[in-house]
């Protein structure tokens, strides 16, 4: 098992609805190559986890790489991981649009990230623990539309 994550620059027109529409034929693809993880989208930045088969994660990051509705993709961390963190998520997916007290702590994590373009502070998107927020945080409203 193996995981990846990589933050990256969205294009002027690719927002918010764009980025929906594509997560449903990502989710599609993700299910049927068993590749969980979960989408963070802040300030127009992207930070994505990305879990599975290593070759299948590293074919897909290919791809990703390529896409030009997104620049500047980075990749941040890579290793190999015992288990899932998103078991269940075909791709979770946040865009702090909401005003929610329980978003409020990721979201701090990830502005402090995206704002200061810093690889230093910790815990960031390289660490486990800024993930197993992410997925406490997004399990709690996992009834609707973070799935
Ligand atoms: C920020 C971002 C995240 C993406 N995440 C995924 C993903 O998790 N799974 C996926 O299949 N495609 C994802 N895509 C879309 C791929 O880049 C690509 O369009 C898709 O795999 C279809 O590629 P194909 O038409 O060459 O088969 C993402 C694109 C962007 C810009």
């Amino acid at each position: 098992m193996f995981s990846l994550v990589y933050r990256s620059v969205a294009t002027p027109v690719f927002g918010r609805t764009q980025i929906k529409e594509m997560l449903g034929k990502a989710r599609q693809f993700n299910q049927k190559n068993k590749i969980t993880g979960c989408l963070l989208y802040y300030k127009g930045e992207f930070i994505q986890y990305i879990e599975g088969n290593q070759i299948k994660v590293l074919k897909l990051f290919d791809k990703i790489q390529r896409d030009n509705r997104h620049t500047e993709v980075e990749i941040l961390s890579h290793s190999h991981i015992e288990g899932r963190e998103f078991k269940e998520w075909h791709m979770a997916y946040e865009d702090f649009a909401r005003d929610n007290d329980d978003l409020q702590f990721l979201r701090l994590l990830t502005s402090s990230f995206v704002d200061s373009n810093s690889k230093t502070l910790d815990p960031n998107p390289t660490s486990t623990y800024f993930w197993r927020t992410a997925k406490r945080l997004l399990n709690i409203h996992s009834s609707y539309r973070y799935r």
